[in-house]
């Protein structure tokens, strides 16, 4: 309800009744699905208008591994192809109710893959990664390059690009998903599609349930694996153009990495980082998401940070504990946790080695930092040592 000073004047005045005619002006902008914009502020006075003003916020939530595993063990029994080429658990944000999604913009899966099953090739309007935890049989093709991977092996399967998901060993294989889709559902422009076709030797188009592999096991890694020198000589054009064309990145690389880096300094607020880019651009390999690979060294303690990009973890070695806004989350192998945008973060590493010592701790982190930044709505902040709140970065013009 509006409560200007001519609207106080109104409604004390005896010969004009103010709050009957606010009251049938209410009913009218209810009945034609109009927002009553100046009523913010105002709860309890409309029940509708509030319900409209509310947005729900994701929260800081952990997936336990060893909770959700035997969930995925079962639905490895019960839910063969036939019943579902998607044998995923989605992780859904408590707080984002009726959503099937972990934050706001991205949703994380864990996948059970039984033994030798490939289901068909299809493709959808979201972008997709898939990285190994468990098995070394994890398969996806993804146009026309038959990928194997392992733990820690991060696959791309960019929009609109044709890919199939499988195992292609005898033993079990997990794997972690993240795609758009949330960001993708609210712009209204999710699609799939399975009809796929391939050309045979008349140069007819003919439907297939199986990509024909067309491409070494290890284009990606021999193609752009090694970092600083890009062929001129292969068209880097693959699927839409719009994603990085290395498809799979070899978690050996990545470990190695990590280990160079190992003696600088690094960042306090993040210990040892590497960011998973397009080797053709030196950008996030999506428009909408970006991957980090992110080392705590034995006994390492990050200083907290706050971004208003949102963040999912998954624990690929290590267990510790990480503080979001004063909430203190346990984690250890395959465990997931998200830090929406705007709650400050914190991580320890308590990992024992064998010997007694310390051990390193490494995420894989997911980020819709590549939208915020497009749209500079990206800032993060950190507080230095002396607890002082600062401003580490920022996409927007100050
Ligand atoms: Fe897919």
């Amino acid at each position: 309800m509006a409560t200007s000073i001519r609207g106080d004047q109104k409604r004390q005045s005896n010969d004009y009744n103010w709050q009957a005619e606010i009251d049938a002006l209410h009913e009218k902008t209810q009945a034609l699905n109009l927002y009553e914009f100046w009523s913010v502020g105002k709860q309890g006075e409309h029940e509708a208008v509030r319900d409209l003003a509310r947005f729900d916020h994701a929260v800081p939530h952990i997936w336990k591994y060893r909770d959700v595993f035997p969930c995925l063990e079962k639905a490895g029994e019960l839910i063969d192809m036939d019943e579902s080429e998607r044998r995923s658990l989605i992780m859904c944000n408590p707080a984002l109710k009726g959503l099937i999604a972990t934050t706001t913009t991205l949703f994380a899966a864990y996948r059970i893959n039984n033994p030798n099953e490939i289901a068909p090739p299809h493709r959808h309007s979201p972008n997709a990664i898939r990285v190994g935890l468990t098995g070394n049989t994890n398969f996806t093709g993804i146009d026309g390059e038959p990928i194997t991977f392992g733990p820690g092996d991060l696959v791309l399967t960019p929009h609109d690009t044709w890919h199939d998901h499988g195992n292609k060993g005898d033993g079990g294989a997990v794997n972690l998903s993240v795609l758009d889709m949330p960001l993708v559902n609210v712009l209204n422009a999710t699609y799939f599609d399975s009809e796929y076709f391939e050309k045979d030797e008349q140069g007819n188009e003919v439907r297939r349930n199986k990509q024909t592999e067309r491409l070494n096991p290890e284009y990606s890694k021999r193609t752009y694996g090694k970092g600083g020198l890009m062929p001129r000589s292969v068209s880097h054009l693959r699927g839409t153009g719009n994603a990085s064309p290395m498809y799979v990145y070899r978690w050996e690389a990545t470990r190695e990495a990590l280990e160079d880096l190992r003696e600088y300094d690094n960042s306090p607020y993040d210990g040892v980082m590497i960011e998973y880019v397009d080797p053709t651009t030196g950008r996030a390999p999506y428009s909408t998401m970006t991957f980090f690979a992110n080392m705590l060294r034995p006994a390492e303690r990050t200083l907290p940070s706050r971004q208003t990009a949102s963040l999912i973890y998954t624990v690929l070695e290590g267990a510790g504990h990480t503080m979001i806004d004063g909430q203190r989350f346990d984690w250890e192998p395959f465990d997931t946790f998200c830090v929406p945008g705007g709650h400050w973060v914190h991580h320890v590493n308590e990992t024992r080695s064998k010997n007694g010592g310390g051990g390193d701790a490494i995420f894989f982190v997911s980020s819709d930092e590549p939208v915020l930044k497009t749209l500079h709505f990206y800032s993060r902040h950190g507080k230095n040592e002396a607890g002082e709140t600062v401003l580490l970065e920022s996409s927007r013009r100050f």
